[in-house]
C-alpha cells in the first residue's frame, strides 16, 4: 500500500509517544512525575457537569447537530467576548464553535493556504501549527521567539520579501511553551504589519483566563481593525478546566469564519448537542471559580520557580499560563538528551525545549498541573540529582 508522502513531513504529537513510555514506566513500578502534560488536574465547575449530564437525557440531543443555524452557543460566545474583552462580533457571521482548538488550528491551514504558500510560525511553538501547515502543503517560515525580545516576534526583523509572499502568521499569547505574554501595543504593531503585507493573523488564545499577579490577558481582537486582518481561537479547555470537552470558539474575520464553516461542514457535523447546551450555560454563568483556581496555579508556580532558582537554574517567572519555561543548567546543551536522562534517573518528565522548535533548544518546560506536594517532590528529586 502506498501512503501519502505528506505523512513524512511531520512528527506524531509528542504526548502520544510519551504517554506510552510513561505508562510502561509506571507499570514497572516507577513513581513517575509527569510534568509534561498541559491538562488541568481540576474539573469543570459542578454546574457545567450537571448541565451536560442533564442535556444527555433530552430526547432531541442525539441527532446531528448543526452549526449553520443561529444558535444559543454562538450568541453566548459573542456575549462572553464582549463582556470579557470588550470585543463586539456578529454571532451569525463572525463566530464559529469548533471541536477543540486542535481541530480549528488544524483546519485553518486548509482554509488559508494553497500548496506552496508560506506561513509564519513562531519558533518555539505549540507543535500542531507546524504539522497543520505541512499537512496543507504549505511552507513553514519560522519566526524566532527570543528571550531578549520577551519571546515576542520581532516584526521588523522579518524579511519584507518573505512577508510579501506569505499568507498567514500564527501568534499565541499567553504563550505555550514560553509562558510569555503580549501587550496591546504588540497587537497594534501586528495589525499594522499584517495590513502592510496583506498577511492573515491567526491568534491562538487558550490561556487568556489563566493569569495571576494582577495580569489580565488581552485579545488580539481588541485592536481596531483586527477583524479585517485576522481571527482568534479561544477555548474552554484551560479556562474552564474542560480539555476533554473539545469546545472552542473562533471569532473575527468574516471570510475566514465562512471558509472554516464550509470546510467543517464536510469534516464534522458540529458539536454534540449536550456540549453546546453546557458550554452555552457555562459562558453565561459568573466565572468566580477562576480566581481561586488561578491562585492555585500561582502557588504552584512559586514552588517550581523558587525550586529551580534554588538549584541555580535560570527561569522565567510567568504571569500567565500553567507552564514554567527554564534554561538548561550551565554546561548542558542538548535539551532532549538531558530531559530523557532526568526521566531515566529520577523519574521526572519535563519537555525538552527543542521539541517546540530549533529556538526552543537550551530550554525545558514544566507544566503546573500537579498539586504543590508533587511539584515539591519533583524539585527535591532535581535538587538531589543536580547537586
Ligand atoms: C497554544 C495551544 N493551542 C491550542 C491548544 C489545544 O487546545 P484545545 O484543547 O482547545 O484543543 C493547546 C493545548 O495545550 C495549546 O497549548
Amino acid at each position: 500500500m502506498k501512503m501519502a508522502k505528506r505523512l513524512n513531513e511531520f512528527e506524531a504529537y509528542l504526548g502520544t509517544a510519551m504517554n506510552l513510555i510513561l505508562t510502561r514506566m509506571k507499570a514497572e513500578g516507577k513513581d513517575v512525575i509527569n510534568l509534561g502534560l498541559g491538562d488541568p488536574d481540576v474539573t469543570p465547575p459542578e454546574h457545567m457537569r450537571k448541565t451536560l449530564a442533564d442535556a444527555c437525557y433530552d430526547e432531541g440531543s442525539h441527532h446531528y447537530p448543526s452549526f449553520y443555524s443561529p444558535m444559543p452557543l454562538k450568541e453566548a460566545i459573542t456575549d462572553w467576548y464582549k463582556q470579557r474583552f470588550g470585543v463586539v462580533c456578529d454571532p451569525e457571521t463572525e463566530v464559529l464553535p469548533l471541536l477543540g482548538s486542535a481541530d480549528g488550528l488544524f483546519h485553518i491551514h486548509t482554509c488559508l493556504l494553497d500548496v506552496g504558500d508560506t506561513a509564519f510560525v513562531p519558533d518555539p511553538c505549540y507543535p500542531a501549527y507546524v504539522a497543520g501547515v505541512k499537512i496543507a502543503g504549505g511552507v513553514v517560515e519560522p519566526v524566532p521567539l527570543l528571550k531578549e525580545n520577551g519571546f515576542l516576534p520581532d516584526l521588523e526583523a522579518i524579511d519584507p520579501k518573505v512577508a510579501q509572499r506569505a499568507q498567514m502568521i500564527w501568534v499565541n499569547y499567553p504563550n505555550n511553551p514560553t509562558s510569555a505574554h503580549a501587550t496591546i501595543e504588540f497587537y497594534k504593531d501586528l495589525v499594522d504589519w499584517a495590513y502592510k503585507y496583506d498577511v492573515a493573523v491567526v491568534s491562538d488564545n487558550p490561556y487568556s483566563e489563566v493569569c495571576f499577579d494582577g495580569y489580565c490577558a488581552p485579545s488580539f481582537l481588541n485592536v481596531d481593525g483586527a477583524k479585517e486582518v485576522g481571527v482568534e481561537f479561544n477555548s474552554l479547555s484551560k479556562a474552564y478546566n474542560a480539555c476533554g470537552w473539545r469546545t472552542v470558539m473562533l471569532l473575527g474575520n468574516k471570510d475566514i469564519v465562512a471558509g472554516m464553516a464550509k470546510i467543517k461542514s464536510h469534516s464534522d457535523r458540529g458539536m454534540f448537542y449536550p456540549l453546546q447546551v453546557a458550554a452555552t450555560a457555562a459562558l453565561k454563568v459568573a466565572t468566580d471559580f477562576m480566581e481561586p483556581r488561578n491562585e492555585m496555579y500561582k502557588e504552584r508556580r512559586d514552588v517550581v520557580v523558587n525550586g529551580l532558582s534554588d538549584i541555580g537554574i535560570d527561569v522565567q517567572n510567568p504571569k500567565a499560563t500553567f507552564y514554567v519555561w527554564a534554561s538548561l543548567p550551565e554546561g548542558v546543551i542538548n535539551s532532549k538528551e538531558w530531559c530523557f536522562k532526568i526521566l531515566d534517573e529520577i523519574a521526572v518528565w519535563m519537555i525538552p525545549g527543542s521539541m517546540y522548535g530549533k529556538y526552543g533548544e537550551g530550554f525545558f518546560r514544566i507544566a503546573l498541573t500537579h498539586p504543590v506536594e508533587r511539584l515539591s517532590e519533583a524539585m527535591e528529586r532535581m535538587k538531589k540529582y543536580l547537586s
